[in-house]
């Protein structure tokens, strides 16, 4: 965690805050504020493993009794937690106290014969309860509270943002409406290990682990699981120092290069999901890619997931967003919102493409948040006064950013000269002679520069003529989330000049305004 400070561009002041987090504050994680201790990132990703593998995965009989069952699987040993979701089934995920217990379940359960057809017998921790009779059952039924896994529909999303309070109340309905439940979560885990089974059949000691937006505290409902094979732990020289003239190392087989390592590992991993992976469908080996993997489903949790291996950057990343997100749950909202409203105009899409990545939009509003005026992430108190006009100026910045000569530099919190033409130039900041958003056309980028400046304005005129409860209009962040903007349909009813002009209005009035107060101008 130290180095990791140190490329954060404020040292003094993020230092200072990341210290003062640490001491006490909000769970960035579930995003609920409580006044434990922050966890440092590595601790909580190895209590989550551990945590994960005294978990079992349940397909119940749509009809249950969960004190019985409950008392069923307490033979095994005392549970810790449990609960239960709905996808194309009812499942339950049960953490016991002890890894022993689910030893002792796995030697209880038996394969199933399933007449004509054979099954591949496979332990794993992930089951099928079947009732000997249900007609008993059934008499005693009491309704099972299923826990949500999914994301509130867009009708649902406007009612609750139109009867918001003011837009910061938008931001922050809009983050505890789609952050990752503690459940979402814990099943995430799950899904890493059942899958680290698998892998542990051809490396014992390997581990798999989630990143990307699951674990960086800007993961939605529903979004995919990004998990990496971790080998080095069985690759290090974890062998015990000996003395004397003599040297002991494996027998391996070598090849021409590391990613060539990776291929074959992946390939292996992949088929074997595709042949035994219970619940693992749809297994797609994506080998020749930038960054190899393999893609498949996970039927039981619900998730796509894209396994890859040898990408600890990708880890250390998910690392630094995490402390990012930790400063302040308003970064958090702010991140959500732009991502949310990304989407709603398709300037994201789940399909790989020339679009713009939720993982660069994320890069964008940090590198917006340490490059405004007064600089960056600032102290937590001042960060919370201005939650409303953020979203507002990340959209004024990026909607007059000189993407055509500046590319974006987290690192060192500042513009600098584009090093090569791409249209949308964010350095990677653990490789730094890399562009994360290579991938962007320059079609793209201008629809998110002209979405930008419209979302400028109507978040400008938040406040003077705000529409009355009663009329039910979309108003604020629920106007900016109409996909409606595109082609130059109008985002509000309230706009009626022209774009252009609209846009020119807008830009005198903040340097009239930036005269008067300096929050109000940005970092450029
Ligand atoms: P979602 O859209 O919610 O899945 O966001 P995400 O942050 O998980 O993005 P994604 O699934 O596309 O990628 C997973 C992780 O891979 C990211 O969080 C980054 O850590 C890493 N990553 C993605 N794209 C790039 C890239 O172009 N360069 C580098 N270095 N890392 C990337
Ligand atoms: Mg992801």
């Amino acid at each position: 965690q130290r180095p990791l400070r140190r490329l954060l561009s404020c040292p003094g002041t993020v230092a200072a805050d990341l210290r003062r987090e640490e001491q006490s504050s909000g769970n960035a994680e579930t995003g609920s504020e409580d006044r434990t201790p922050k966890k440092r990132f590595s601790e909580l990703q190895n209590e989550r493993r551990e945590q994960a593998q005294r978990t079992v995965l349940i397909h119940c009989p749509n009809k249950i009794n969960e004190k019985k069952f409950l008392k069923f699987l307490s033979q095994h040993g005392p549970i810790n937690t449990h609960f239960f979701y709905e996808s194309f089934g009812l499942y339950a995920v049960v953490e016991f106290c002890q890894k022993e217990s689910v030893t002792s379940l796995q030697n209880i359960t038996r394969t199933p014969s399933l007449g004509p057809e054979a099954a591949i017998p496979f332990k794993s921790r992930y089951f099928n309860l079947k009732l000997r009779n249900s007609v008993n059952q059934t008499s005693e039924l009491s309704s099972i509270q299923c826990s949500n896994q999914s994301s509130p529909s867009s009708k649902k999303l406007y009612q609750l943002l139109c009867c918001a309070e003011s837009v910061d109340d938008q931001l922050n309905t809009l983050l505890r409406e789609f952050q990752l439940t503690e459940e979402n979560t814990r099943l995430r885990y799950l899904t890493c290990s059942l899958i680290e089974d698998v892998a542990a059949a051809y490396f014992p000691d390997c581990a798999v682990r989630p990143f990307g937006s699951s674990v960086n505290s800007f993961g939605k409902l529903g979004c995919d699981l990004d998990m990496f094979l971790d080998l080095d732990e069985i690759g290090k020289f974890t062998a015990q120092k000996t003395s004397g003239n003599f040297l002991m190392e494996f027998q391996v087989k070598n090849v021409p290069s590391e990613r060539v390592a990776t291929q074959k590992i992946l390939s292996v991993i992949g088929e074997c999901l595709d042949q035994f992976g219970p619940g693992c469908v749809g297994v797609q080996r994506i080998l020749n890619a930038r960054c190899p993997l393999v893609r498949f489903s996970h039927q039981a949790s619900g998730f796509q997931c894209d396994l890859t291996a040898n990408n600890r950057i990708a880890l250390k990343s998910s690392e630094l967003l995490y402390m990012y997100g930790a400063l302040d749950s308003r970064v958090r909202a702010l991140v959500f919102s732009v991502r949310c409203w990304a989407r709603a105009h398709s300037l994201t899409s789940s399909i790989p493409g020339a679009w713009i990545t939720n993982f660069s939009l994320t890069m964008m509003v940090i590198f917006f948040l340490q490059r405004r005026s007064p600089p960056i992430l600032p102290t937590l108190d001042y960060l919370k006064t201005l939650a409303e006009l953020l979203l507002k100026e990340f959209f004024e910045y990026f909607g007059n950013f000189a993407f055509n000569k500046n590319s974006i530099n987290i690192r060192q919190g500042r513009e600098q000269n584009k090093p090569e033409s791409s249209p949308l130039h964010i350095q990677n900041p653990f490789e730094t002679s890399l562009n994360i958003s290579k991938n962007v056309s320059q079609s793209q980028l201008q629809k998110f520069v002209d979405l930008a400046r419209e979302s400028a304005w109507i978040l400008h005129q938040e406040g003077k003529d705000r529409p009355s409860p009663s009329s039910n209009q979309p108003w604020g962040l629920a106007a900016l989330l109409l996909p409606s903007v595109t082609n130059n349909v109008p985002l509000s009813k309230k706009k009626k000049k022209p774009a252009s002009e609209r846009i020119k209005n807008l830009l005198d009035s903040i340097k009239s305004s930036g005269a008067e107060n300096s929050i109000a101008t940005n970092g450029r």
